[in-house]
């Protein structure tokens, strides 16, 4: 069992500044909670201060029921991996793994079986007599891995422990990071920059900016449902497209000016998107969000049988890039880069001109002054 709470958790370094401000989350047991959010923004002081490395300032910090903000580390039952392994070099692989458990005096025939069947869970039983200099950065990350395990903690806390790793092996580590969760049944704080470790691992996503939650949400909630225009324009890769646009009517329909107020280029609105659009920003300008896999070429927008709902917009393409399951097109508008991710059969090369249209049913609006997303809906989980 382990149930984490915190209560308008704060940390400031200063006076002036907040580190992170009010913090609230009430994260159950067995989740796989990731916090994101750009550099600096207080992902690793909240780890640290869950983890007794970094003092409360203000808040409160609940373990399983009992209030921890004066706990010692140690006395918090909570094991940390970090970015850099933090192996004793010294040390073989075996003894780096039974080393937490040796301090705690754990009889040397329990050790022995924890070690290896650790190792055997990491794949690393092969290794045990080495150091870890002659190991490899995906070796030495399970063996970092493995010791925080061995301990059998209320919760791991994980600050980017894939980070040092190359793309295909962070990949490996992924899909086993997920097998290990499961495996281990515990609750798992894990902090990311990487988008895919983020909408693959989590059961729910953290954002946060300037040390201020933003959203918490399922990943595909916070993929489809994104509650505010950072949010939008962070999770997803490429991101998520942002026009200038004006919500107006026409002959009783809701309709999109992109651009500006001339209605040569337009999107329909249907449904509770064009009533919600409608009653809350007729005649002002607004943000337009859409995915890149919701703008389609001609044919395939006929197919889905949204061509009478857009006007296509004309665009030269600035960069292509074929990934080989899609291809990705960019274009410019207004100084900010654009992406459109078709199948890979298009055959639009950079220079060349291409028609594009929206699917009305996937656009967000965002509002001018606050940001917030219309569209947003709490109940939405
Ligand atoms: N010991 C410290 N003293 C003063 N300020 C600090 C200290 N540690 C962190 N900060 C500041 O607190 C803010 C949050 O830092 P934090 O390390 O939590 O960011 P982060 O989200 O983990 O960023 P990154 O993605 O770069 O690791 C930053 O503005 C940082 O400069
Ligand atoms: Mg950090």
């Amino acid at each position: 069992m382990s149930e984490i709470i915190l209560r308008n958790v704060c940390k400031q370094f200063d006076k002036e500044h907040y580190a992170v401000k009010d913090f609230n989350l009430d994260i159950q047991d067995r989740e796989f909670i990731i916090f994101v959010g750009p550099s600096g923004c207080g992902k690793s002081t909240t780890l640290r201060m869950i983890a007794g490395l970094e003092d409360i300032s203000d808040g409160e910090l609940w373990i399983d029921g009992e209030l921890c903000n004066y706990y010692e580390p140690k006395d918090r039952g909570l094991s940390m991996v970090f970015q850099n392994y933090a192996l004793y070099p010294n040390m073989t692989v075996y003894g780096n793994l039974a080393y937490a458990l040796k301090i705690r005096k754990v009889p040397k025939k329990e050790i022995d079986e924890r070690v290896h069947k650790v190792a055997k869970t990491l794949e690393i039983e092969h290794l045990l007599d080495r150091k870890p200099a002659a190991l490899s950065g995906g070796q030495k990350q399970r063996v970092a891995i493995g010791s925080a395990i061995i301990r059998k903690p209320k919760a791991f806390l994980m600050d980017e422990p894939l980070s040092n790793l190359d793309a295909k092996l962070r990949a490996q580590m992924r899909v086993e990071l997920a097998k290990l969760h499961k495996d281990l049944a515990t609750t798992i704080i894990y902090v990311t920059h990487d988008q895919t470790e983020a909408m693959t691992l989590g059961t729910r996503i953290v954002v946060m900016k300037d040390g201020v939650v933003q959203q918490v949400e399922a990943p595909i909630q916070l993929y489809d449902n994104p509650a505010n225009l950072f949010v939008a324009g962070f999770i997803g890769s490429p991101s998520m497209n942002f026009f200038d646009a004006y919500v107006e009517e026409e002959k009783g329909k809701t309709v999109l000016y992109l651009g500006d107020q001339s209605g040569s280029r337009k999107v329909y609105l249907k449904g509770e998107k064009a009533e919600i659009a409608r009653a809350r920003e007729l005649h002002k300008k607004v943000i337009l969000g859409i995915r890149p896999e919701d703008i389609y070429e001609q044919k395939d927008a006929e197919e889905r049988g949204i061509l009478e709902d857009t006007v296509g917009v004309e665009e030269t393409i600035t960069a292509r890039e074929m990934l080989g399951a899609e291809v990705i097109l960019y274009f410019d508008k207004k100084g900010k880069s654009h992406a459109v991710k078709l199948s890979p059969e298009n055959q639009t090369q950079t220079g060349e001109k291409i028609r594009f249209y929206f699917d009305p049913s996937r656009i967000h609006i965002f509002d001018q002054g606050t940001e917030e997303n219309i569209f947003y809906r709490e109940e939405i989980r």
